[in-house]
């Protein structure tokens, strides 16, 4: 397992994209697979967790080919799907998991959804009931609705499910699940989750209805193929934002990102700590791609809490650092999903940020951060998460001394390429020689 050194760096003066988004080129995969022809999928993220699907959806009888690492070709079946011959692992993509428990619900024959011990401890009960109202047989085979889980896909029945969280994945397997019922099925959410599935759906013309918080789609429909360009992920450029941001003469622009409105939170909280952001959105076919803009600032603390949580929800560990380099008080509240993502992220976040001697206080739901005081070197683990490896290699660039962050393989479940593109932009020497960059119009 390899571990990273990171040393406090100069002031970022940079251009650059992210690979794609994580959210999308799993969806792309599953809808072009269930399509009547071939789509062109361009801009896909080759992360262990995209693969997955990939793998997946290949052993459920889709071929797919590779153009070049970040082009599929996926041949589209016409909503026929062939039994798998062994587990589909899902590895540690509890997208992959739960968006495949929808969909093959659905199916004529019985599969089993395995994953790696972190994604064996997470909630799949959250599907498992609406599927089961629909008809579904699923056992977990794990404690307390935790994976394995075995599906004895079969016909099914529309539900009108009122989901209990705000879960993009919940959301999706529903409706995933109904493309395979006969009628209407809708799922109604407390608060808006990201809408990709929806988008999709409209893209490759299964024409969701969309009406606040209640998507509906009605089964039996098949996707038209379509080629789609996947954006880069604003989940993976808010890493490179908030080490740009907290650096008063940084300079940043991310290009080709993604900046579908149910994602872009980030961005508003990161004006709210003071930072200039400005965000132009160049192209929207399916999804709105553009350009971020980010100059670096004093921070201050900010409240994030309530319905802002499920749009930032991958971005809080890289957010609390950034708290913890304001100045003033950060209340992060109503994230207990935090709690059940790749690790306890809340106490993951408090255990490494006090690690590096910042103030935190961890509560059922949320965080305290007293931010402002210097951080130092320190030796932190990822917990096998990706996104806490990511966000303390960025807290590491404004630590005194050196910051080591252990087990960091995880990281290319989302993004392969982070450690290498760190590497550059804290190699760039401040100063006469800092390549100038161009501005956005103002
Ligand atoms: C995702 C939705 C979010 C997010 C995860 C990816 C998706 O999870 O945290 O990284 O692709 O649907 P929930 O929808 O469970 O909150």
């Amino acid at each position: 397992m390899s571990d990273w050194k990171i040393q406090r760096a100069p002031t970022i003066q940079t251009e650059l994209e992210v690979p794609g988004d994580k959210s999308i080129s799993h969806r792309a995969v599953i809808l072009a697979a269930l399509s009547n022809g071939t789509c062109v999928l361009r801009g896909f993220l080759p992360s262990e967790d995209c693969l997955c699907t990939v793998a997946a959806m290949r052993a459920l009888g889709i071929q797919i080919e590779a153009a070049d690492e970040t082009t599929l070709i996926v041949h589209g079946k016409r909503r026929v799907l062939t039994a798998p011959r062994r587990d589909i692992d899902c590895g540690n993509s509890g997208t992959t998991m739960r968006l495949l428990a929808g969909l093959l619900a659905g199916q004529p024959f019985r599969s089993r959804l395995i994953g790696d011990p972190s994604l064996s401890r997470r909630p799949m009960r959250r599907v498992i009931e609406p599927l089961a109202q629909m008809g579904a047989k699923i056992t977990a085979e794990g404690k307390d609705g935790r994976p394995p889980l075995v599906i004895e896909g079969g016909s099914l029945q529309p539900i009108d499910y009122i989901s209990p969280v705000a879960s993009a994945q919940v959301k999706s397997a529903v409706l995933l699940a109904g493309m395979f019922a006969r009628g209407r099925t809708s799922v109604t959410e407390p608060t808006q989750s990201r809408d990709h599935t929806e988008r999709m759906l409209e893209y490759f013309l299964i024409r969701p209805q969309k009406t606040d918080l209640t998507v509906a789609i009605h089964g039996g429909q098949t996707p038209e193929s379509r080629d789609f360009q996947i954006p880069g992920d604003i989940s993976s450029a808010a890493f490179w934002m908030v080490a740009a941001a907290a650096q008063p003469r940084s300079h940043l622009l991310i290009k080709n990102v993604g900046l579908n409105e149910s994602r872009t939170g980030v961005l508003a909280v990161l004006v709210r700590m003071g930072v200039q952001v400005r965000e132009i959105v160049e192209n929207e076919e399916a999804e709105p791609i553009g350009t971020v803009e980010v100059r670096g600032a004093r921070l201050k603390g900010t409240e994030i809490g309530g319905k802002e949580i499920p749009n930032v929800i991958d971005e809080l560990p890289v957010l609390a650092v950034a708290a913890a380099l304001a100045t003033g008080r950060t209340v992060i509240s109503n994230a207990g999903e935090l709690r059940v993502k790749e690790t306890d992220r809340l106490a993951a976040i408090a255990t490494n940020l006090r690690a590096m001697g910042a103030q935190v206080q961890e509560s059922e739901d949320g965080l305290a951060i007293s931010g402002g005081v210097p951080l130092h070197g320190a030796r932190v683990d990822s917990f096998g998460d990706h996104r806490i490896a990511m966000a303390f290699a960025i807290a590491g660039l404004f630590a005194e001394g050196e910051t080591i962050i252990t087990n960091t393989d995880c990281v290319a479940t989302s993004y392969p390429g982070f450690y290498s593109t760190l590497d550059q932009i804290v190699k760039v020497p401040p100063g006469p020689q800092t390549p100038v960059i161009t501005s956005l119009p103002s």
